[in-house]
């Protein structure tokens, strides 16, 4: 049985001080969840500690947004794994459109910290997702498949059980432009059928398979209620308590 993944990425927002209250005010919300959904909340760096604190005892799962693929040493600037696991991290997001689009890193570099991530025991979100000209090209498959056969190039059937795919239109990313859930539920299908060909059936079925790209309080429920559709990467909802705390605890219809 596949798990719903109902996850916010703070990108470069709040800092320390506003996130650490921020993420207080949602534990209160957040005390109990469905048993087949994790919550899990991505703050930047300097605000890890503060966050793992505010929701100690709930159910809520601490994120990371990026990650260094070498263990430590002479990378000014970078974050290792163990730092993350160091102050209580479970998920990192990796290979996001932003980081993919301003930062230039491609498939094989979020191949290598994929791989480290895990080895590391870290959960990974791999984010996938196609540009809007890709889309208008009718390659939005194509792109896709490429991002995963080569995101996740040697990472093993017994991996994938700690790997969760973000599916994010780029054209749908804090655009206010979410894909229909019929759009959105298609490439869904896609992608399950990618990972049956990478990993078998019995595999693809439990991989959770999240939607990201404008998804609010007002389209998740029709959102989740896709059959492919287990979970939301969530931007700019997710920095807003009411409507995030709706999205964490959605209704399945
Ligand atoms: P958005 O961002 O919800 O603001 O569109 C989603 C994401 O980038 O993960």
């Amino acid at each position: 049985m596949r798990r719903y993944l109902m996850a916010g990425n703070w990108k470069m927002n709040l800092t320390p001080s506003e996130a650490k209250k921020f993420a207080a005010e949602l534990a209160a919300n957040i005390k109990d969840l469905d048993k087949d959904v994790d919550v899990m909340i991505a703050p930047n760096f300097t605000s890890l500690a503060y966050v793992k604190e505010a929701i100690a005892g709930t159910p809520i799962k601490l994120g990371a947004q990026n990650m260094n693929d070498n263990e430590k040493g002479a990378y000014t600037g970078e974050v290792s794994a163990d730092m993350l696991l160091d102050l209580g991290v479970e998920y990192v997001i990796l290979g996001h459109s932003e980081r993919r689009d301003i930062y230039k890193e491609d498939n094989a570099l979020i191949n290598k910290k994929v791989k480290f991530a895990l080895a590391k025991g870290l959960k990974v979100v791999l984010c996938i997702g196609e540009h809007l000209e890709e889309r208008e090209a009718g390659i939005t498959a194509n792109v896709v498949k490429k991002q995963l056969e080569e995101g996740l190039k040697d990472v093993s059937a017994t991996d994938m059980a700690n790997v969760v795919i973000a599916y994010e239109p780029v054209w749908a990313i804090g655009t206010g432009k979410t894909a229909t859930p019929e759009i959105a539920e298609a490439t869904h299908q896609d992608i399950r059928n990618i990972l049956t060909n990478l990993y078998g059936s019995k595999i693809a079925e439990d991989v959770t398979v999240q939607y990201g790209g404008s998804v609010s309080d007002a389209n998740v429920d029709n959102l989740m209620a896709q059959k492919n559709i287990d979970g939301a990467l969530v931007g700019g909802a997710s920095l807003k308590l009411a409507p995030f705390t709706k999205i964490a605890k959605f209704e399945k219809v």
